[in-house]
């Protein structure tokens, strides 16, 4: 696992909170690395990480429950600065010594505080603002030592400081954008109350990455699966600065990738970077195994299992080779529970690898969420095109197409796809959306072109908003963008004559057709 011993640490006590990777993600804003560890993380383990400070975050249970996550009480113990947000507030006033009680009425969303700013958490900011709250319960009595420092007109104890210890509790989010001066009152709790100075930065992040990945390696050699993605393509660069031919690059052309993807991928990686990269023409053999599939499960699956076949042989033909570099993002990490080192995701991320064949993982980016990826990708001089591109599923355009895959579907779906990214792109709109991409539904509609009647292919159009993709809305485009995507595609593409918007969120859909 990639070292982290050179830069300031903070943790975060996970107890369970929808907001807490949030908190991560602010924190490191800030320049001050943290990681996210299960709530009941032995003090012994936590303390020898010597951490700067300890946030322990919201949740959605409540203390006096039977079944409440508690930490070690021991952890309030230990002289490290601690920020108590939420859940997290109302568990260190409880193991404290105070009390915490159901509120009358709950508190949800944007809500008036008012703010003593004589605290060192406060200072300079307005005595009054605006704060997210997401609770139930709140803080009854305060811990000896304790002073109120913020409240409500529902909420008596919005905050809580004792100053001499170095303990904050916060029953508001301040990790939330509707808390404007979230970021001021981190700031203050890292640099002043907890003493960091923000030494964490993506430059950093490069040497202190390289070095590791050079003294794992050594003069052995890995492989890397690239897909074209931003996370492989980023992965691999990083491990390539690391160890420079040591690395070869996979890229199997399913012949379900967007247009010119293999092209693309070559002229990038192997021309400019000039990485080693085998690229594997598999397009006859994907379309081998989906004769005659049509059910989205047993594509996927044929998909899936003709990749591990071409990856594996592939493998088997270098022999020797003791690492794998994956793409592994750090919300992957967390969502399984900080043991994630041996499980890998979906079928492009090359899981499920024959028992022949087995790799050391190298995971370079299983520290950092996705917008730093994208910065690191820029850092490392990869052109914004692929650093800003939006997701794309492992089973590719197989997953777009309903009904039997053929290379005549790819290849209409292809030149669909290319001109829904190119009016996204002309238009601004591309990097506003989550994902924008066409479906071949493999419907046939009547149509009129020049005089001529048409029966021919509709088009369905899927442009969606969302942060992390589990829950999606339909994006409400221009009509002028929409109008110019339809306009050109039906003037482009002779196989298609209607074209329809998909106006669904997730759920009930799904983002993809399949
Ligand atoms: P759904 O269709 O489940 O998609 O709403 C959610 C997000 O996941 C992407 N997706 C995949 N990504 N392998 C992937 O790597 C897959 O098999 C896969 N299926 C869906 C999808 O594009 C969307 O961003």
């Amino acid at each position: 696992m990639m070292s982290t011993a050179r830069h300031e640490l903070v943790l975060i006590l996970d107890f369970g909170g929808q907001y807490t990777q949030l908190i991560a993600r602010r924190v490191r804003e800030l320049h001050v690395f943290c990681e996210i560890i299960p709530f009941d993380t032995p003090l012994a383990t936590l303390a020898a990480r010597s951490p700067k400070a300890i946030i322990l975050s919201g949740g959605p249970a409540s203390v006096y429950a039977a079944s409440a996550p508690v930490c070690d009480p021991a952890v309030l113990d230990t002289g490290i600065p601690l920020l108590g947000i939420c859940y997290g507030a109302q568990l260190m006033a409880n193991l404290l010594g105070g009390s915490v009680e159901h509120a009358p009425s709950g508190e949800y969303g944007k809500t008036t505080v008012r703010l003593d700013k004589s605290s060192s958490l406060f200072r300079g900011l307005p005595a009054e603002t605006s704060c997210w709250m997401s609770h139930n319960d709140r803080i009854g009595a305060i811990p000896t030592g304790f002073r109120t420092i913020a409240s409500t007109p529902a909420c008596p104890v919005a905050a809580m400081e004792n100053p001499e210890r170095r303990q904050f509790g916060i029953q508001f989010h301040p990790e939330v954008v509707h808390t404007p001066v979230g970021p001021d009152i981190l700031r203050h709790f890292l640099f002043e109350a907890a003493g960091c100075t923000g030494d964490w930065t993506m430059s950093s992040f490069v040497d202190d990455a390289i070095q590791d990945i050079r003294l794992r390696v050594k003069d052995e050699r890995a492989l890397c699966a690239l897909s074209g993605g931003v996370d492989s393509s980023v992965a691999a660069t990083l491990v390539h600065r690391a160890i420079g031919d040591h690395l070869t690059c996979v890229f199997v052309d399913t012949g379900l990738l967007r247009t010119g993807e293999g092209d693309r991928v070559e002229s990038l990686f192997h021309h400019r970077f000039d990485m080693p990269l085998v690229r594997i023409d598999a397009s006859a053999r994907f379309f081998a195994s989906l004769r005659s599939v049509t059910e989205p499960e047993k594509k996927r699956k044929a998909i899936g299992a003709a990749f591990i076949d071409c990856f594996a042989e592939q493998a088997r033909a270098m022999q020797g080779i003791p690492f794998l570099v994956q793409g592994t993002l750090y919300p992957d990490v967390i969502e399984s529970g900080n043991s994630v080192a041996s499980t890998i995701k979906s079928h492009h991320n090359v899981g499920g690898l024959p028992a022949d064949l087995s790799f050391s993982l190298i995971e370079p980016l299983r520290l950092l969420f996705k917008d730093e990826v994208r910065d690191l990708g820029r850092a490392l001089g990869l052109p914004e095109e692929l650093v800003d591109r939006q997701p794309f599923p492992g089973p590719g355009l197989g997953v777009r197409i309903l009904g039997e895959v053929t290379p005549e579907n790819v290849n209409i779906l292809q030149r669909a796809d290319a001109v829904v990214e190119r009016v996204m792109r002309s238009s601004g709109w591309y990097t506003k959306v989550w994902q924008s991409f066409a479906v071949l539904p493999n419907i046939h509609t009547v149509g009129v072109k020049g005089d001529e009647r048409t029966y021919v292919h509709t088009i369905a159009l899927r442009i969606v908003e969302s942060s992390d993709g589990m829950t999606a809305d339909w994006v409400r485009l221009p009509a002028e963008v929409l109008e110019e995507i339809s306009h050109a595609i039906t003037s482009e593409l002779p196989e298609v004559n209607r074209v329809v918007y998909d106006i669904t969120s997730k759920p009930p859909s799904t983002i993809e057709w399949e």
